[in-house]
């Protein structure tokens, strides 16, 4: 069964297996279940979240105002920090400008670097088995983006300098996508959206807010890649999402 055949592909057949999970329970994941979903009111995200210590955001968003056309010229000539000098091309975001999914990763790796799309390399295969286990797929009512545009030298994480620089850009990247769920992939990613420490195993399972915009938290796939165990909560995390979805606005 190709459901089957994406779990295993995801590592999570063994792990629910070992769990003894009857497959009922992996494979509902349709079914709307509204009462069982924290709602950002009773978890605010303040209480969760001390605030980050980021570089300030620079003064004058550089994307205020801009198309997506626009957005993307300005990406890819973009100097505004160091990243440029490294980067074979900036690399903006793919998929649906009218998606109601968004998915945040950290910052383009080297193919994503070579090839100017996000999440086409080892991390971006699970992101797309992650997909299809919830029923979605690249392209079709989800676009993909990430905190930084341009690839950090040796996949480093983005310095907060780097992340604050390319936050405008983001930011725009939001507004006009106005997407009705938001799913940060890791760490930088959540922090830059809520621009607060986050740890992912506390802020996972919950509704955050994205200046009105429903906010999730999961493991970023390229940690899932080396931590066998940790999938198992990202598949909880993928079913949290796809039941919150109907509950959210415009549905
Ligand atoms: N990791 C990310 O965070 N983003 C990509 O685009 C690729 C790998």
């Amino acid at each position: 069964m190709e459901r089957t055949r994406i779990l295993r592909e995801m590592g999570l057949g063994p792990v629910w297996k070992l769990r003894a999970v009857p497959a009922e329970a992996v494979l509902d994941v349709g079914e709307p279940q509204p009462a069982s979903i924290p709602l950002a009111e009773s978890v605010p995200v303040a209480d969760l979240n001390p605030p980050l210590a980021t570089a300030p955001a620079m003064p004058g968003s550089p994307a205020t105002g801009m198309g997506w056309a626009e957005l993307a010229a300005a990406v890819s000539s973009c100097r505004r920090c160091p990243l440029c000098q490294t980067r074979k091309q900036a690399v903006l975001g793919v998929g649906d400008v009218n998606a109601d999914w968004l998915f945040v990763g950290e910052g383009p790796g080297a193919e994503e670097d070579a090839r100017g799309e996000p999440f086409v390399g080892q991390a971006g295969k699970l992101l797309d088995n992650m997909l299809a286990a919830i029923g979605l797929r690249r392209g079709q009512n989800v676009y993909i983006a990430n905190a930084v545009k341009c690839r950090p030298p040796e996949n480093r994480t983005p310095t907060p300098e780097e992340v604050a620089a390319c936050r405008p850009y983001l930011e725009r990247q939001i507004e006009l996508l106005q997407p009705k769920l938001i799913v940060a992939l890791g760490r930088p990613a959540a922090q830059t959206l809520l621009q607060a420490e986050v740890k992912i195993a506390a802020a996972r399972g919950k509704l955050h807010d994205y200046r009105g915009i429903p906010l999730v938290v999961t493991y970023h796939p390229a940690y899932l890649l080396r931590t066998l165990l940790d999938k198992a909560k990202a598949w909880e995390d993928l079913c949290f999402m796809k039941r919150s979805m109907p509950t959210l606005r415009g549905d």
